[in-house]
C-alpha cells in the first residue's frame, strides 16, 4: 500500500510543519525563525536560517562517514576516460578550488559564470561557488556566443569558469573563441576568466585576463590554501539558471539555499526510492536544471555516489553504452529523457545489447523532461524489466510537480501521465476564465500560490517580470505553461505549452527568439517558426520566411543562411535545420499569424479552418509548401 495519499494530505493539513520536519534532514548553521513568510512582496521558506550546500553535499559526509566512499564518478565513453573522486578527495578539490575563487576577489553574493563541458571540475566549480556564497549560472555549451553574452550582461559576473573544450561526436568545440566572442559582445565585462585546458584543445590565453585553473590549483595546493564554508541566508541565491522564456531574452531562475536542499533531500528517498550510499545516475548535462538538480546537488545531499557522463546514449560507441555505465558502476537508478530512449531503440530495437551486461543492480529507470510517448515507455519497462517513472517538473521549479513516488510506494502507473502531485504542489487546471475545469478537461495546468521549497522564489533582478510571466493570468496561481487534464484520480496528464516554448531532444528552446534571428536577415520579411513532430527528438524546429519584395537572390541560399544565422546566434542545440520560403503566412484578420494551424497541417493532426482566417486560400500554399519540403505528415 502506498502511504502516498497519507503524505500528501498530511502536508496539506499542515504545510509548514510538513517543511519543518523535512528541513530536519539538513544541517543548518541556525534554524529558521519562520518556516514561511512573505518577504518584501516574495514567497520565502526558512526565513532566518543559516546555512551552506556544499557543506551538506560534502563535508558532512566526510564526517559522517563516508569520507572513503566514491562521491563522483567520471566516465567519458567519448574521450576513453574514467575517473572517481571520494567524498574526502571531492572536499579536498571544492575547499580548493574555493580557495582559488576567494583569492580572485570572488565573494558571497558575486556571480560566477561557468561555461564548462561535462568533466568533473564542472561540478567542482559549482560546489566551490556554494561554499564561499558565491552565486553560480551554468550555460550550457551548445549555446552560442550571444546567448552566452546576454547571460554575461544579466548574471553580471565576476569571473567566468571554463575549459578549453567539449567533445561532439565527430568534433571538438572548441569554447574559447565562442567565450571570447561572447565577452566582446557583452557590455559588462567579466573581471577575469580560469580555463581549464583539455588534452583535445589547447586554448590561447588572454594575458591579464585568464589564467590557467591546474596552475591556480596546484600553487594553492602548494600554498596550503582551503576555503572554509561560509554561512549564507537560507533565502540567498545559490545559483541563477538561465532558461527559454516566450521571447529571445531569456529568464534567469533564481534558486536559494535553504528551501533547495530540503526539497531535494525530500526527493531522494520519497520520490526516486534511492539510499544514502546508492550509485545513482543523471544522463543529461550540467547547463540543465535536471543536471543542477540530480547530477549534483540532490544525490549529494543524500550521501550518493553520482555519475558524472559525458557520451551520448548512441554512438559512443554504441547504443549499449548506458547498459555498460550502468553494470560497471553498480547503478541503482537512472534518469533520463525519453529521447535518449528513442534514440537507443532505434539503433538497437530488440534490445539485443542489455543482453550483453550483468545489469542485476538496476532498480528503476526515471524519465523527464518532455512528454514520454507510451512506446517508448512501453519499450523500456520489456526491455529493462524495472519500474519506468514518468514525472513532469520545470527549470522554475527544480524538482518533481507530478511523479510516481517509489519510496511512498508506486501507485499504479497510467502510460500517458505523469501520475501525481508531489507534496507542496496543490494542482488547479483552469479554463480561461480562471475557473476549475472539471476532471477530463484539459486547461492550464496552475499550482497554488505558495511554491513549495526549491522553487524559484524570483528571477534574477527583476521581481516584475517574475510576477508579470507566472502570477499574472490566474490570480494565486503560478502558471506552468503547460496545457493538461487532471483524471478521476487525481492523476496528471500534460499536452502541450501554452507559450511558444517548444521541446527538442529535452532541450527547451523558444519559437520566439528563433524568429527573432531569422528576422534579423536583411531578406526576410516576416516569418513563423514552429515546433513539428519528431521520432527521435520529440519536437524540431521549422522556419517559414516570406521575403521582402524586390529580393531576387535565390530562396535556397537566403534559406540556408537562414539556418546558419540560427545557429551562429542561438547555438547547434536548437537544431534547426528547416526553412521555408514562403509567399505569405496565414493570418487572422488582426494580424495574428495562424501558427497553431500550421503546426496541425505539419504534424497531420485534423484541424479546422479558423473563423478568423484572412485568406483561407494560404494555408492551402502552406499545405503545398510543407509537402513539397517533406514536412507535412
Ligand atoms: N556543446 C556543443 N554542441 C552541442 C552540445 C554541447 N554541450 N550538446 C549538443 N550539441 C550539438 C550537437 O552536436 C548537435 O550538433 P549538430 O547539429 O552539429 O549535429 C546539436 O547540438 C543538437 O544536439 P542534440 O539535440 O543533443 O542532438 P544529437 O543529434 O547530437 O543527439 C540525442 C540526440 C537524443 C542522442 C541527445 O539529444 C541526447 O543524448 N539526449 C539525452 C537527453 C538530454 O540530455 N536531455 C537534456 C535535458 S534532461
Ligand atoms: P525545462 O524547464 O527545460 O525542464 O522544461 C520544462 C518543460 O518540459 C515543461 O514545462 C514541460 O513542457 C516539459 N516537460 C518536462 N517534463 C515533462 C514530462 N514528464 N511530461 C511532459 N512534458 C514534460
Amino acid at each position: 500500500m502506498s502511504q502516498y495519499q497519507a503524505v500528501y494530505e498530511a502536508w496539506k493539513a499542515d504545510p509548514e510543519n510538513f517543511w519543518k520536519e523535512a528541513a530536519k534532514e539538513i544541517d543548518w548553521i541556525k534554524p529558521a525563525d519562520k518556516i514561511f513568510d512573505v518577504v518584501d512582496g516574495l514567497d520565502r521558506w526558512f526565513v532566518g536560517g543559516q546555512c551552506n550546500t556544499c557543506y551538506n553535499c560534502v563535508d558532512r559526509h566526510v564526517e559522517g562517514g563516508r569520507a572513503d566512499q566514491p562521491a563522483v564518478i567520471y566516465d567519458s565513453p567519448i574521450t576513453g576516460k574514467k575517473a572517481s573522486l571520494t567524498y574526502k578527495e571531492l572536499l579536498d578539490e571544492v575547499a580548493t578550488f574555493a580557495a582559488v575563487l576567494a583569492d580572485q576577489g570572488v565573494g558571497k553574493g558575486d556571480r560566477v559564470i561557468c561555461y564548462m563541458p561535462m568533466i568533473v571540475e564542472a561540478t567542482i566549480s559549482m560546489l566551490a561557488c556554494a561554499r564561499i556564497g558565491a552565486v553560480h549560472s551554468v550555460v550550457f555549451g551548445g549555446f552560442a556566443p550571444k546567448e552566452l553574452a546576454t547571460r554575461i550582461d544579466d548574471a553580471k559576473p565576476n569571473l567566468i569558469v571554463t575549459a578549453s573544450c567539449g567533445i561532439e561526436p565527430g568534433r571538438i568545440v572548441e569554447y574559447k573563441p565562442l567565450l571570447d566572442e561572447a565577452i566582446e559582445l557583452s557590455a559588462h565585462k567579466p573581471g577575469g576568466c580560469i580555463l581549464l585546458q583539455r588534452e583535445q584543445a589547447t586554448a590561447s590565453m588572454i594575458e591579464g585576463r585568464d589564467q590557467d585553473w591546474s596552475e591556480l590549483v596546484s600553487a594553492a595546493k602548494a600554498a596550503g590554501k582551503w576555503a572554509e564554508c561560509v554561512p549564507v541566508a537560507a533565502t540567498d541565491p545559490l545559483y541563477i539558471l538561465y532558461t527559454s522564456g516566450t521571447t529571445g531574452v531569456p529568464k534567469g531562475v533564481v534558486r536559494d539555499n535553504g528551501g533547495h536542499m530540503v526539497a531535494l533531500k525530500w526527493t531522494m528517498w520519497n520520490m526516486y526510492g534511492i539510499e544514502p550510499g546508492d550509485v545513482w545516475w543523471t544522463a543529461s548535462d550540467v547547463g540543465w536544471v535536471v543536471g543542477h538538480s540530480y547530477i549534483v546537488y540532490a544525490p549529494l545531499l543524500h550521501g550518493c555516489t553520482t555519475i558524472v557522463f559525458e557520451g551520448k546514449p548512441v554512438g559512443t560507441p554504441d547504443a549499449g553504452t548506458f547498459w555498460r555505465v550502468i553494470s560497471e558502476h553498480g547503478v541503482a537508478a537512472l534518469f533520463t529523457a525519453p529521447t535518449a530512449f528513442r534514440a537507443i531503440k532505434k539503433e538497437d530495437p530488440q534490445g539485443q545489447l542489455i543482453g550483453n551486461y550483468d545489469m542485476s543492480c538496476f532498480k528503476t529507470l526515471f524519465l523527464a523532461g518532455e512528454r514520454a510517448d507510451p512506446d517508448t515507455l512501453q519499450w523500456a519497462e520489456e526491455k529493462l524489466k524495472v519500474p519506468v517513472i514518468d514525472h513532469w517538473w520545470q527549470t522554475e521549479t527544480g524538482w518533481t510537480i507530478a511523479g510516481n513516488p517509489l519510496g511512498l510506494g508506486l501507485l499504479p502507473v497510467k502510460h500517458g501521465s505523469s501520475t501525481v502531485p508531489m507534496p507542496g504542489y496543490l494542482m488547479r487546471i483552469l479554463d480561461d476564465e480562471g475557473n476549475e475545469a472539471k476532471r477530463g478537461d484539459i486547461g492550464a495546468i496552475c499550482v497554488k500560490l505558495p511554491l513549495p521549497p526549491g522553487c524559484l522564489p524570483t528571477l534574477w533582478q527583476d521581481d516584475e517580470r517574475f510576477q508579470e510571466s507566472y502570477m499574472s493570468a490566474f490570480p494565486g496561481h503560478y502558471e506552468t505553461s503547460d496545457a493538461g487534464y487532471m483524471d478521476e484520480d487525481g492523476y496528471i496528464y500534460i499536452m502541450a505549452r501554452t507559450d511558444d516554448i517548444i521541446n527538442v531532444a529535452g532541450h527547451r528552446l523558444s519559437t520566439g527568439g528563433m524568429e527573432e534571428v531569422l528576422a534579423s536577415h536583411p531578406d526576410v520579411a516576416e516569418c513563423a517558426v514552429l515546433g513539428i513532430a519528431d521520432n527521435l527528438k520529440g519536437q524540431i524546429p521549422a522556419g517559414f520566411i516570406v521575403l521582402n519584395s524586390g529580393v531576387d537572390r535565390s530562396p535556397g541560399d537566403i534559406e540556408k543562411e537562414c539556418v546558419s544565422l540560427v545557429r551562429a546566434k542561438i547555438g547547434p542545440v536548437a537544431a534547426f535545420k528547416t526553412a521555408v520560403t514562403v509567399i505569405r503566412l496565414p493570418k487572422t484578420r488582426s494580424g495574428k499569424i495562424l501558427r497553431g494551424t500550421m503546426r496541425k497541417i505539419a504534424d497531420g493532426e485534423a484541424w479546422s479552418m479558423p473563423a478568423t482566417i484572412d485568406d483561407p486560400a494560404i494555408l492551402d500554399e502552406i499545405t503545398d509548401a510543407m509537402k513539397d519540403r517533406g514536412i507535412a505528415n
